[in-house]
């Protein structure tokens, strides 16, 4: 046995301890792993991300006892899917609580995650050394969007079945491939019961596995470099004796107890929703999935669940006669940064893409750069550490414009969320497509505006009064 290993000798966990590395996991993940003293209100949403993580797989599991993934229809006329819904609403005991934790835990997820991602956000928790912590995230939160959507599938309502046609149809817009590739994710040429079935197995098992794999990695990440905190200041830079951070307290019982406040609010508000509004107006479970799915029959107004809704807007947002516009917008920043570079490749790249778009924009439909730019602005997530050259991480630091973007920012996206649940009208899409060049221009122009402006001083130590 490794001697530098920190092992019991005595008891059961001595026992255990010279066959798994139980006490050493246990010091260095939680009662050894000193995290910054000065967390505040933004800093419960990762361990609520956890929580919500496992009310969604061990409500899945009850609930998989009793779905059936079966678009055939039942001697009553309904497809088996929806009626196996209905029946765990009306049957099975406790089966409505299970399925409204399941829906409403949906929601929920996404609202903590969001939180969460802006924490990143301020504080500069995505900058060196914790980008593979970001990036893990990013994918997590790619992961959860296939997870909701292939979820909302299930229920087999009109509302799981023409989100899914259409957002399914998107990849028919990529050139070439596109009516191959919709053809093969559907399984069918309409959403039909093998692509109920397929959604099922990715939904249940595929995506589930990956994504926990990624959480796993997450938080090894995080540990490995350490958490960053409100500051932005390195507690590792300065350290005890016995090479403790100065500025650490250890996460158990420290924060493992001050995140059961965080717990315990969340399940308040989680059951005052479950309780008391589960379909949240229409915003978590939509009127029109209480209808079965009717291949015959279009909903007049097809919207995705709130949480999609940013990113549909921007979708919307880009028609044939904004494409010029988007060329002018494109073209202003690669502009920008052949002024800035004095490399003649990067100059050479700068301009081909120019023409690369001008081509593109003519010769290929609106509708395939929507699916770009709604792709495109997920993945722009994963560069945020290379875009922002600030010379500080946290927000408390930064000069007073850098506060104003943010916040223009984040209405942005709130306005583009809104926007993608109403019907659409003419001064909405000129809302939403300003609103996607304010996004985009956020991220874009970011190497640029984040180095301007006077900064404040970073202090050696975290800040902290005792409470
Ligand atoms: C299932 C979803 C997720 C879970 C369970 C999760 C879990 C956690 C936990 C437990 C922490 C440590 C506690 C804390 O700092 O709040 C953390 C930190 C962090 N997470 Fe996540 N996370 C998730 C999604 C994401 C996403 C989508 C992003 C960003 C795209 C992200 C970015 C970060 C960053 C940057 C940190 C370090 C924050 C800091 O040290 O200031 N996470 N995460």
């Amino acid at each position: 046995m490794a001697a530098d290993k920190q092992v019991e000798t005595k008891g059961v966990v001595g026992w255990i301890d010279q066959r798994f590395p139980l006490t050493s996991t246990w010091k260095a993940h939680l009662s050894e792993y000193y995290a910054p003293k000065n967390f505040n209100f933004w800093y419960f949403f990762g361990s609520l991300a956890l929580l919500v993580l496992v009310i969604q797989i061990v409500t899945g599991i009850f609930l998989v006892m009793n779905y059936k993934p079966d678009a055939t229809l039942n001697a009553a006329g309904i497809p088996v899917a929806f009626a196996s819904v209905e029946f765990i609403m009306r049957e099975v005991p406790w089966g409505w609580l299970v399925r409204y934790m399941h829906s409403t835990g949906a929601s929920a997820f996404f609202v903590v995650v969001y939180l969460h991602m802006f924490r990143g956000l301020i504080y500069g928790s995505y900058r060196k050394p914790r980008e593979l912590v970001w990036i893990f995230g990013c994918l997590i939160f790619l992961c959860l969007m296939a997870e909701a959507f292939m979820g909302y599938l299930l229920p087999w309502g009109q509302m799981s079945y023409w989100g899914a046609q259409v957002i399914v149809n998107l990849f028919s817009a990529i050139p070439l491939i596109g009516p191959d590739l919709a053809l093969f994710i559907r399984g069918d040429y309409v959403v039909g019961d093998a692509t109920l079935n397929r959604f099922f197995a990715f939904h249940v098992i595929a995506v589930p596995l990956v994504l926990l794999g990624l959480v796993v990695a997450h938080i090894i990440a995080l540990h490995e470099v350490g958490s960053n905190n409100p500051d932005g200041v390195e507690i590792k830079a300065k350290k005890d004796a016995n090479g403790i951070p100065l500025d650490g307290i250890p996460f158990h019982p420290y924060y493992s107890v001050h995140d059961l406040i965080g717990v315990g609010v969340f399940l308040f508000i989680f059951s005052a929703v479950i309780f008391f509004a589960p379909e949240m107006g229409g915003y978590f479970l939509e009127y029109n999935n209480f209808i079965p799915a009717d291949p015959l029959k279009t909903p007049p107004h097809i919207a995705p669940v709130w949480y999609f809704t940013p990113f549909y807007s921007m979708l919307r947002a880009i028609t044939s006669n904004f494409l010029p516009v988007l060329w002018v917008f494109a073209a202003v920043l690669l502009g920008l940064l052949f002024i800035r570079s004095k490399s003649a490749k990067v100059k050479g790249i700068a301009v081909a893409v120019a023409v690369i778009l001008a081509l593109g924009f003519y010769f290929i439909d609106a509708k395939f750069w929507g699916v770009v730019v709604m792709g495109g602005a997920v993945v722009i997530l994963v560069f945020l550490p290379w875009l922002d050259q600030s010379p500080v991480k946290s927000i408390r630091y930064r000069p007073g414009f850098h506060k104003t973007l943010i916040g223009i920012f984040v209405v942005a996206f709130l306005i583009l969320g809104y926007l993608g649940i109403q019907p659409p009208t003419p001064l909405y899409e000129k809302v939403s497509q300003f609103c996607t060049l304010l996004y985009f221009a956020f991220f874009l122009a970011m190497p640029i505006w984040s180095q301007i402006g006077t900064f404040k001083q970073v202090p050696d130590r975290v800040t902290f009064t005792p409470h």
